[in-house]
Protein backbone atom coordinates (compact mmCIF):
# COMPACT_ATOMS: atom_id res chain seq x y z
CA UNK A 1 0.00 0.00 0.00
CA UNK A 2 1.58 3.58 -0.81
CA UNK A 3 1.33 5.60 2.01
CA UNK A 4 0.64 9.05 1.67
CA UNK A 5 1.83 11.82 3.84
CA UNK A 6 0.43 15.51 3.87
CA UNK A 7 -2.46 16.53 2.65
CA UNK A 8 -4.46 14.58 0.39
CA UNK A 9 -5.07 16.78 -3.08
CA UNK A 10 -1.27 16.23 -4.60
CA UNK A 11 -0.74 12.77 -4.79
CA UNK A 12 -3.86 11.10 -6.05
CA UNK A 13 -3.93 12.26 -9.61
CA UNK A 14 -5.00 9.05 -11.58
CA UNK A 15 -2.07 7.23 -13.43
CA UNK A 16 -4.43 7.26 -16.55
CA UNK A 17 -7.09 9.27 -18.74
CA UNK A 18 -10.45 7.50 -17.76
CA UNK A 19 -11.82 7.64 -21.18
CA UNK A 20 -9.22 5.76 -22.46
CA UNK A 21 -11.37 2.52 -20.62
CA UNK A 22 -13.39 2.52 -23.20
CA UNK A 23 -16.03 2.58 -20.75
CA UNK A 24 -19.56 4.66 -20.24
CA UNK A 25 -18.56 6.88 -17.28
CA UNK A 26 -15.19 6.04 -14.88
CA UNK A 27 -14.09 9.46 -15.59
CA UNK A 28 -16.63 10.70 -13.66
CA UNK A 29 -16.46 8.11 -11.20
CA UNK A 30 -12.86 8.33 -10.63
CA UNK A 31 -13.12 11.83 -10.02
CA UNK A 32 -16.44 11.68 -7.74
CA UNK A 33 -14.75 8.73 -5.87
CA UNK A 34 -11.48 10.58 -5.17
CA UNK A 35 -13.97 13.88 -3.94
CA UNK A 36 -15.99 11.69 -1.52
CA UNK A 37 -13.03 9.96 -0.20
CA UNK A 38 -11.43 13.55 0.56
CA UNK A 39 -14.49 15.10 1.69
CA UNK A 40 -15.24 11.84 4.18
CA UNK A 41 -15.29 13.64 7.72
CA UNK A 42 -14.94 10.55 9.62
CA UNK A 43 -14.00 6.94 9.75
CA UNK A 44 -17.55 5.84 9.72
CA UNK A 45 -18.08 8.12 6.57
CA UNK A 46 -15.05 7.22 4.99
CA UNK A 47 -16.20 3.23 5.03
CA UNK A 48 -18.98 4.00 3.50
CA UNK A 49 -17.75 6.13 1.10
CA UNK A 50 -15.20 2.73 0.28
CA UNK A 51 -18.04 0.74 0.63
CA UNK A 52 -19.87 2.50 -2.09
CA UNK A 53 -16.90 2.27 -4.58
CA UNK A 54 -15.00 -0.64 -3.73
CA UNK A 55 -17.35 -2.95 -1.47
CA UNK A 56 -18.63 -6.09 -3.01
CA UNK A 57 -21.60 -4.54 -4.47
CA UNK A 58 -19.70 -1.54 -5.06
CA UNK A 59 -19.50 0.82 -8.56
CA UNK A 60 -15.51 0.30 -9.11
CA UNK A 61 -16.17 -3.89 -8.57
CA UNK A 62 -19.27 -2.99 -11.07
CA UNK A 63 -17.20 -1.68 -13.99
CA UNK A 64 -14.83 -4.76 -13.26
CA UNK A 65 -17.72 -7.46 -13.56
CA UNK A 66 -18.83 -5.39 -17.03
CA UNK A 67 -15.13 -6.17 -18.42
CA UNK A 68 -16.10 -9.66 -19.86
CA UNK A 69 -18.26 -7.79 -22.46
CA UNK A 70 -15.34 -6.43 -24.07
CA UNK A 71 -13.06 -7.61 -26.78
CA UNK A 72 -10.01 -9.90 -25.54
CA UNK A 73 -7.07 -7.23 -25.79
CA UNK A 74 -9.47 -4.18 -24.93
CA UNK A 75 -10.39 -6.22 -21.85
CA UNK A 76 -6.72 -6.84 -21.00
CA UNK A 77 -6.07 -2.95 -21.32
CA UNK A 78 -9.07 -2.09 -19.75
CA UNK A 79 -8.38 -4.33 -16.44
CA UNK A 80 -5.52 -3.02 -16.12
CA UNK A 81 -6.32 0.49 -16.32
CA UNK A 82 -9.29 -0.45 -13.61
CA UNK A 83 -6.91 -1.88 -11.30
CA UNK A 84 -4.85 0.87 -11.35
CA UNK A 85 -8.00 3.19 -10.46
CA UNK A 86 -9.25 0.39 -7.97
CA UNK A 87 -5.52 0.69 -6.45
CA UNK A 88 -5.47 4.91 -6.56
CA UNK A 89 -8.88 4.62 -4.86
CA UNK A 90 -7.53 2.18 -1.98
CA UNK A 91 -4.66 4.52 -1.04
CA UNK A 92 -6.57 7.41 -1.07
CA UNK A 93 -8.92 5.38 1.40
CA UNK A 94 -5.46 4.68 3.27
CA UNK A 95 -4.21 7.67 3.31
CA UNK A 96 -7.70 9.64 4.21
CA UNK A 97 -7.95 7.18 7.14
CA UNK A 98 -4.87 7.86 8.40
CA UNK A 99 -5.29 11.48 8.08
CA UNK A 100 -8.81 11.23 10.10
CA UNK A 101 -6.86 8.93 12.75
CA UNK A 102 -4.45 12.18 13.22
CA UNK A 103 -6.86 14.30 13.59
CA UNK A 104 -8.84 12.70 16.02
CA UNK A 105 -5.53 12.15 18.12
CA UNK A 106 -4.73 15.92 18.01
CA UNK A 107 -8.08 16.60 19.17
CA UNK A 108 -7.76 14.26 21.77
CA UNK A 109 -4.02 15.20 23.17
CA UNK A 110 -5.87 19.16 22.94
CA UNK A 111 -8.60 18.71 25.50
CA UNK A 112 -6.49 16.37 27.49
CA UNK A 113 -4.13 19.26 27.94
CA UNK A 114 -2.91 20.17 31.71
CA UNK A 115 -1.72 23.33 32.93
CA UNK A 116 1.18 21.73 35.13
CA UNK A 117 1.84 25.32 36.48
CA UNK A 118 -1.60 25.54 38.18
CA UNK A 119 -1.31 25.56 41.93
CA UNK A 120 -2.37 22.42 43.40
CA UNK A 121 -4.96 22.12 45.16
CA UNK A 122 -4.62 19.88 48.49
CA UNK A 123 -7.80 18.76 48.78
CA UNK A 124 -7.81 16.90 45.59
CA UNK A 125 -4.18 15.27 45.85
CA UNK A 126 -4.80 12.60 48.27
CA UNK A 127 -2.59 11.58 50.99
CA UNK A 128 0.87 10.18 51.65
CA UNK A 129 0.39 7.44 53.76
CA UNK A 130 2.06 7.44 57.11
CA UNK A 131 4.30 4.64 56.43
CA UNK A 132 5.60 5.58 53.03
CA UNK A 133 6.49 9.20 54.37
CA UNK A 134 8.37 7.44 57.69
CA UNK A 135 10.34 5.52 54.96
CA UNK A 136 11.01 8.75 53.20
CA UNK A 137 12.13 10.41 56.22
CA UNK A 138 14.20 7.20 57.20
CA UNK A 139 15.92 7.67 53.79
CA UNK A 140 16.44 11.14 53.66
CA UNK A 141 18.33 10.83 57.17
CA UNK A 142 20.42 7.99 56.61
CA UNK A 143 20.93 9.48 52.70
CA UNK A 144 22.20 12.88 54.46
CA UNK A 145 24.88 10.50 56.23
CA UNK A 146 25.89 8.69 52.60
CA UNK A 147 23.50 5.42 52.54
CA UNK A 148 22.41 3.90 49.65
CA UNK A 149 19.32 2.14 49.49
CA UNK A 150 19.01 -1.31 48.66
CA UNK A 151 15.81 -3.93 48.32
CA UNK A 152 15.69 -7.79 47.93
CA UNK A 153 12.93 -10.28 47.26
CA UNK A 154 9.81 -10.81 49.70
CA UNK A 155 9.85 -14.52 49.24
CA UNK A 156 13.52 -15.55 50.21
CA UNK A 157 15.52 -18.55 50.64
CA UNK A 158 15.78 -20.57 53.95
CA UNK A 159 19.63 -19.74 53.55
CA UNK A 160 19.31 -15.65 53.23
CA UNK A 161 16.56 -15.31 55.88
CA UNK A 162 18.31 -18.09 58.49
CA UNK A 163 21.23 -19.55 57.79
CA UNK A 164 23.31 -17.21 55.92
CA UNK A 165 22.39 -15.29 58.66
CA UNK A 166 24.09 -18.03 61.34
CA UNK A 167 21.02 -19.01 62.61
CA UNK A 168 21.21 -22.69 61.47
CA UNK A 169 18.85 -25.27 61.50
CA UNK A 170 16.84 -26.08 65.20
CA UNK A 171 18.05 -22.60 66.24
CA UNK A 172 15.43 -21.47 68.64
CA UNK A 173 15.42 -17.77 66.98
CA UNK A 174 13.61 -19.83 63.92
CA UNK A 175 10.51 -20.48 65.84
CA UNK A 176 10.46 -17.10 67.24
CA UNK A 177 10.67 -15.75 64.00
CA UNK A 178 6.93 -17.38 63.47
CA UNK A 179 7.61 -17.83 59.34
CA UNK A 180 4.98 -18.09 56.81
CA UNK A 181 6.36 -20.94 54.27
CA UNK A 182 5.45 -22.02 50.86
CA UNK A 183 4.70 -25.47 49.76
CA UNK A 184 7.98 -28.13 50.26
CA UNK A 185 9.45 -28.25 46.65
CA UNK A 186 10.65 -31.41 44.91
CA UNK A 187 14.09 -31.36 47.04
CA UNK A 188 12.21 -31.04 50.38
CA UNK A 189 13.11 -26.93 50.68
CA UNK A 190 10.82 -24.53 51.55
CA UNK A 191 10.83 -20.59 50.40
CA UNK A 192 9.76 -18.54 53.08
CA UNK A 193 8.57 -14.58 53.61
CA UNK A 194 11.13 -12.82 54.49
CA UNK A 195 10.25 -12.56 58.61
CA UNK A 196 13.04 -9.74 58.89
CA UNK A 197 14.84 -7.07 56.58
CA UNK A 198 18.07 -8.91 57.19
CA UNK A 199 18.67 -11.37 53.78
CA UNK A 200 19.41 -8.26 51.96
CA UNK A 201 22.54 -7.54 53.92
CA UNK A 202 23.64 -11.21 52.78
CA UNK A 203 22.44 -10.35 49.39
CA UNK A 204 24.26 -7.19 49.08
CA UNK A 205 27.62 -8.52 50.83
CA UNK A 206 27.93 -11.38 48.12
CA UNK A 207 26.82 -9.02 45.25
CA UNK A 208 29.20 -6.47 46.00
CA UNK A 209 32.65 -5.95 47.78
CA UNK A 210 33.13 -3.45 50.81
CA UNK A 211 33.01 -0.48 52.04
CA UNK A 212 29.33 -1.21 52.07
CA UNK A 213 26.69 1.30 53.81
CA UNK A 214 23.29 0.70 52.63
CA UNK A 215 19.99 0.94 54.20
CA UNK A 216 16.73 -1.68 53.24
CA UNK A 217 13.52 -0.14 53.44
CA UNK A 218 11.12 -2.86 52.77
CA UNK A 219 8.01 -5.34 53.68
CA UNK A 220 8.43 -8.54 55.94
CA UNK A 221 5.79 -10.99 57.49
CA UNK A 222 5.45 -12.69 60.56
CA UNK A 223 2.43 -15.27 61.21
CA UNK A 224 1.69 -13.26 64.15
CA UNK A 225 -1.76 -11.02 64.35
CA UNK A 226 -3.24 -8.77 67.40
CA UNK A 227 -3.14 -5.20 68.80
CA UNK A 228 0.48 -4.57 68.68
CA UNK A 229 1.15 -7.13 65.56
CA UNK A 230 0.81 -7.71 62.00
CA UNK A 231 0.83 -10.75 59.28
CA UNK A 232 3.16 -7.93 57.39
CA UNK A 233 4.81 -4.95 58.00
CA UNK A 234 7.61 -2.77 57.26
CA UNK A 235 11.09 -2.76 58.99
CA UNK A 236 14.42 -0.91 57.51
CA UNK A 237 17.73 -2.89 57.81
CA UNK A 238 21.49 -0.71 57.76
CA UNK A 239 24.28 -2.15 57.44
CA UNK A 240 28.05 -0.74 56.76
CA UNK A 241 31.06 -2.65 56.19
CA UNK A 242 34.76 -1.02 56.29
CA UNK A 243 38.19 -1.82 57.45
CA UNK A 244 37.68 -0.37 60.36
CA UNK A 245 34.50 0.07 61.72
CA UNK A 246 33.18 -0.11 65.29
CA UNK A 247 30.85 0.07 68.01
CA UNK A 248 31.74 3.69 68.27
CA UNK A 249 30.29 4.30 64.79
CA UNK A 250 27.07 2.36 65.83
CA UNK A 251 26.53 4.36 68.50
CA UNK A 252 27.25 7.79 66.77
CA UNK A 253 25.14 6.74 63.58
CA UNK A 254 22.39 5.66 65.53
CA UNK A 255 21.84 8.59 68.02
CA UNK A 256 22.13 10.41 64.92
CA UNK A 257 19.46 9.35 63.37
CA UNK A 258 17.25 9.10 66.69
CA UNK A 259 17.48 12.69 67.53
CA UNK A 260 16.93 13.49 63.69
CA UNK A 261 14.47 11.54 63.42
CA UNK A 262 12.08 12.85 66.20
CA UNK A 263 13.39 16.19 65.65
CA UNK A 264 14.63 16.44 69.26
CA UNK A 265 18.42 17.49 69.97
CA UNK A 266 18.83 16.42 73.36
CA UNK A 267 16.82 12.88 72.97
CA UNK A 268 18.48 10.54 75.27
CA UNK A 269 19.54 7.39 73.56
CA UNK A 270 20.37 4.15 75.54
CA UNK A 271 22.28 1.05 74.03
CA UNK A 272 20.75 -2.01 76.32
CA UNK A 273 22.83 -5.24 75.69
CA UNK A 274 20.89 -8.01 74.06
CA UNK A 275 21.31 -10.62 71.56
CA UNK A 276 21.15 -11.68 67.82
CA UNK A 277 22.53 -14.65 66.00
CA UNK A 278 24.13 -12.22 63.18
CA UNK A 279 25.07 -9.82 65.38
CA UNK A 280 28.29 -9.55 68.15
CA UNK A 281 27.87 -7.77 70.52
CA UNK A 282 24.54 -6.88 69.61
CA UNK A 283 22.58 -3.69 71.40
CA UNK A 284 18.99 -2.58 71.40
CA UNK A 285 18.43 1.00 71.15
CA UNK A 286 16.11 2.66 73.72
CA UNK A 287 15.11 6.44 73.18
CA UNK A 288 13.60 8.36 75.99
CA UNK A 289 10.48 8.91 77.03
CA UNK A 290 7.69 10.08 79.76
CA UNK A 291 4.75 9.03 80.55
CA UNK A 292 2.80 11.83 82.81
CA UNK A 293 -0.89 11.47 83.26
CA UNK A 294 -1.55 8.42 80.37
CA UNK A 295 -0.06 10.65 77.83
CA UNK A 296 3.20 9.00 75.95
CA UNK A 297 5.74 11.85 75.22
CA UNK A 298 8.72 11.38 73.98
CA UNK A 299 12.15 12.83 74.79
CA UNK A 300 13.96 13.36 78.25
CA UNK A 301 11.97 11.36 81.01
CA UNK A 302 12.18 8.79 83.34
CA UNK A 303 11.22 5.83 80.96
CA UNK A 304 12.63 4.23 77.86
CA UNK A 305 11.18 3.12 74.82
CA UNK A 306 12.93 -0.08 72.77
CA UNK A 307 13.36 1.08 68.69
CA UNK A 308 15.82 -0.73 67.36
CA UNK A 309 18.08 -3.73 66.96
CA UNK A 310 21.31 -3.49 66.51
CA UNK A 311 25.25 -4.81 66.40
CA UNK A 312 28.17 -5.81 64.72
CA UNK A 313 28.27 -8.32 61.89
CA UNK A 314 28.88 -11.73 63.42
CA UNK A 315 32.26 -12.57 61.94
CA UNK A 316 30.59 -16.01 60.47
CA UNK A 317 28.08 -13.89 58.51
CA UNK A 318 31.06 -11.68 56.66
CA UNK A 319 32.64 -15.45 56.44
CA UNK A 320 29.30 -16.42 54.73
CA UNK A 321 29.25 -13.70 52.72
CA UNK A 322 33.31 -14.37 51.20
CA UNK A 323 34.46 -11.35 53.61
CA UNK A 324 37.43 -11.63 55.72
CA UNK A 325 36.74 -10.68 58.82
CA UNK A 326 39.83 -10.34 59.83
CA UNK A 327 40.65 -7.78 57.08
CA UNK A 328 36.92 -5.36 57.25
CA UNK A 329 34.05 -5.49 60.14
CA UNK A 330 31.06 -3.35 60.28
CA UNK A 331 27.73 -3.02 61.71
CA UNK A 332 24.35 -3.70 61.46
CA UNK A 333 20.80 -2.54 62.41
CA UNK A 334 17.23 -3.47 62.28
CA UNK A 335 13.92 -1.09 63.30
CA UNK A 336 10.30 -1.71 62.55
CA UNK A 337 8.68 1.13 60.82
CA UNK A 338 5.09 0.92 62.20
CA UNK A 339 6.35 1.45 65.25
CA UNK A 340 8.46 4.32 65.15
CA UNK A 341 5.82 5.87 62.39
CA UNK A 342 3.37 5.67 65.58
CA UNK A 343 5.27 6.79 68.41
CA UNK A 344 6.36 10.02 65.63
CA UNK A 345 2.89 10.56 64.75
CA UNK A 346 0.70 9.40 67.87
CA UNK A 347 -0.96 6.62 66.10
CA UNK A 348 -2.54 4.88 68.45
CA UNK A 349 -3.58 1.18 66.40
CA UNK A 350 -1.08 -0.70 64.49
CA UNK A 351 -4.07 -2.21 62.39
CA UNK A 352 -5.46 0.96 61.23
CA UNK A 353 -2.35 1.17 59.58
CA UNK A 354 -3.91 -1.31 56.64
CA UNK A 355 -7.69 -0.43 56.71
CA UNK A 356 -7.33 1.86 53.67
CA UNK A 357 -9.65 3.91 55.71
CA UNK A 358 -9.77 7.53 53.88
CA UNK A 359 -11.17 9.74 57.04
CA UNK A 360 -8.05 7.90 58.77
CA UNK A 361 -5.95 8.94 55.83
CA UNK A 362 -7.10 12.24 55.54
CA UNK A 363 -5.94 12.47 59.41
CA UNK A 364 -2.86 11.15 59.57
CA UNK A 365 -1.40 10.90 55.87
CA UNK A 366 0.99 13.40 54.23
CA UNK A 367 0.62 16.33 51.13
CA UNK A 368 2.44 14.79 48.67
CA UNK A 369 4.10 18.34 48.28
CA UNK A 370 6.04 18.21 51.56
CA UNK A 371 9.20 16.91 50.22
CA UNK A 372 10.34 14.90 53.51
CA UNK A 373 13.73 16.81 54.21
CA UNK A 374 15.87 16.32 57.39
CA UNK A 375 16.32 19.87 57.91
CA UNK A 376 12.89 21.10 57.91
CA UNK A 377 10.90 18.04 58.98
CA UNK A 378 7.35 17.26 57.32
CA UNK A 379 4.85 19.43 57.31
CA UNK A 380 0.88 18.26 58.57
N1 LIG B 1 16.59 -8.63 62.07
C1 LIG B 1 16.37 -8.24 63.45
C2 LIG B 1 14.87 -8.38 63.77
O1 LIG B 1 14.07 -8.53 62.86
C3 LIG B 1 16.79 -6.82 63.69
C4 LIG B 1 18.27 -6.61 63.57
C5 LIG B 1 18.83 -6.27 62.36
C6 LIG B 1 19.10 -6.74 64.68
C7 LIG B 1 20.20 -6.07 62.26
C8 LIG B 1 20.44 -6.54 64.58
C9 LIG B 1 21.00 -6.22 63.36
O2 LIG B 1 14.46 -8.36 64.90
Amino acid sequence: MRVVEGPLQAPFVLPFEVQDLGMDDPQQLSAAGLGEVMAAASPEALEQVRIKYLGRQGLVTGLMRGLGALPADARRDAGARLNALKDALADAVAARGAELARAARAARLAGERADVTLPVSSDRVGRIHPISQTIDEIIAIFGEMGFAVAEGPHIEDDFYNFTALNIPPEHPARQEHDTFYLPERADGSRLVLRTHTSPVQIRTMRAQPPPLRIIVPGRTFRCDHDATHSPMFHQVEGLVIDRTTHMGHLKGCLIEFCRAFFGIEDLPVRFRPSYFPFTEPSAEVDIGCSRSGGELRIGAGADWLEILGSGMVHPQVLRNCGIDPDEYQGFAFGMGIERVAMLKYGIPDLRTFYESDLRWLRHYGFLPLDIPSPVRGPLR
